[in-house]
C-alpha cells in the first residue's frame, strides 16, 4: 500500500545552524516541500541580512532537494511599518516568545501589556503578517500553556485582523480558545499527538521525549487527537522537530526538545491509519496550511509507502523519537 502527499509542510521546525544544521536540515528536505523554520538559533534571527544569510545556510545544507525554508524572524516590540513591509517580502511569519521560557529565548516578551506590543502588532495586522507564538507562562509547568490563554485572548481581541497561530498546542483549554476566536489558529506536533506526561516521567525518565511545551493528561492529547486526525481547517502539522546533540540530552539538564524530522511522516501515517482517518492525512499536512497562510507551495509528490522502517538509534549525534522502534510506513 502506498499513499502520495501532494507537498507536505512541516509548519514549525528548528534547523539549527552550523554542523547541526548540516546533520538535520537533509531529513526535512527529503520528505517534505516546505517548512517555516524557527529563529532561536545564537543569535536569534531579528535583522533581514541575518535571515538572508540564515537562508543561504538551509539551502546549502539541503543540497540538490526541492525544499523551500519559509523564514521568520524573532519578534521585537519596536520595529517601525518600513521594516516589516519591507521583510515582508523575505519571511512568511513573525515568531513570539515569551522570555527565557525555552532555548534560546531570552531576549523574547517579558512584559505583555498591550502597548508594549502595539507597535509591532498593529504594522503585522496591518501589513497581514501571521504572528506565531510560544504560549507558555513561567508558571506551574503543567499550567503553563493555560494560563498564556489569558494573553492569548488579550492579543487576539485587540488586533482582531492579525492571524495568531498558537503553536505547539498542548492543552485542553488551547483548543477551546481555536474554537472560540476567530483569528486564532494552531499547529499540533506529532509528539504532542502520541504523548502525555506518563510517557516523559511516569516511568524512568526519558530524556529524548522532553520538550516544552511538556506533553500532558490523557484528555489533552485526546482532545488534539480530535482536530487533527479530522483535519479541523484551523489546524495545521507543525513537528516541532528540535534536534540537540545526544550529550545536551542524556544529561543533568536536559535540553528540551524532541527530534521527530526523520519519523514524522511515516508516523503520522501510521497514527491516521490507526484510526482510519488516512483520507484526512492531506488536509492536516498540507492542505489546511496553505488556506491558512494563504500560499501555495512549490509541487513535490511524496509517496509513502507501507513496510518496514527501523528507525537508527541516531544519526550521527542527534538521537531521534522512535530510536531503535520499528515503524510500519516509511518516506520513499
Ligand atoms: O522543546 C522545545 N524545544 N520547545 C521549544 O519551544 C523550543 C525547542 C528548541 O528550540 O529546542
Ligand atoms: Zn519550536
Amino acid at each position: 500500500m502506498k499513499i502520495t502527499l501532494n507537498s507536505p509542510l512541516d509548519m514549525h521546525v528548528h534547523l539549527r545552524d552550523g554542523e547541526m544544521l548540516n546533520n538535520v536540515a537533509p531529513y526535512s528536505s527529503k520528505c517534505f516541500a516546505g517548512a517555516i523554520v524557527m529563529p532561536n538559533i545564537l543569535p536569534p534571527v531579528t535583522t533581514l541580512e541575518e535571515l538572508k544569510a540564515y537562508k543561504n545556510r538551509i539551502l546549502k545544507a539541503i543540497g540538490e532537494d526541492k525544499f523551500e525554508p519559509y523564514m521568520t524572524l524573532f519578534f521585537k516590540n519596536n520595529w517601525t511599518y518600513e521594516f516589516l513591509k519591507e521583510a515582508k517580502h523575505f519571511i512568511k511569519a513573525v515568531k513570539l516568545y515569551p522570555s527565557g521560557i525555552t532555548t534560546n529565548s531570552e531576549n523574547g516578551v517579558s512584559d505583555f501589556k498591550i502597548e508594549n506590543l502595539k507597535p509591532t502588532l498593529e504594522a503585522m495586522s496591518d501589513l497581514n503578517i501571521p504572528l506565531l507564538v510560544h504560549g507558555e507562562t513561567n508558571g506551574f509547568v503543567m499550567d503553563r500553556e493555560k494560563e498564556f490563554g489569558v494573553f492569548y485572548k488579550k492579543i487576539a481581541l485587540a488586533f482582531p485582523k492579525l492571524k495568531i497561530i498558537m503553536e505547539h498546542i498542548t492543552d485542553r483549554n488551547s483548543v477551546k480558545l481555536l474554537k472560540e476566536i476567530d483569528n486564532l489558529y494552531a499547529t499540533i506536533t506529532l509528539h504532542h499527538l502520541l504523548l502525555t506526561f506518563d510517557d516523559v516521567a511516569g516511568g524512568k525518565l526519558k530524556p529524548h521525549l522532553f520538550c516544552k511545551p511538556i506533553a500532558k493528561r490523557y484528555e489533552d492529547k485526546e482532545a488534539l487527537l480530535e482536530l487533527a486526525l479530522n483535519a479541523y481547517p484551523k489546524i495545521m502539522f507543525g513537528s516541532d522537530s528540535a534536534p540537540h546533540p545526544q550529550n545536551k540530552k542524556e544529561s543533568n539538564e536536559c535540553a528540551a526538545g524532541i527530534w521527530t524530522a526523520p519519523i514524522a511522516l511515516p508516523a503520522l501515517c501510521e497514527l491516521f491509519e490507526k484510526y482510519n482517518k488516512l483520507d484526512n492525512l492531506q488536509k492536516f499536512v498540507s492542505d489546511n496550511a496553505q488556506n491558512i497562510y494563504n500560499f501555495k507551495p512549490i509541487e513535490k509528490k511524496v509517496v509513502l509507502e507501507k513496510g518496514e522502517f527501523l528507525v537508527p538509534e541516531k544519526y550521527n549525534n542527534v538521537v531521534p523519537m522512535f530510536a531503535g522502534k520499528k515503524l510500519s510506513w516509511k518516506c520513499n
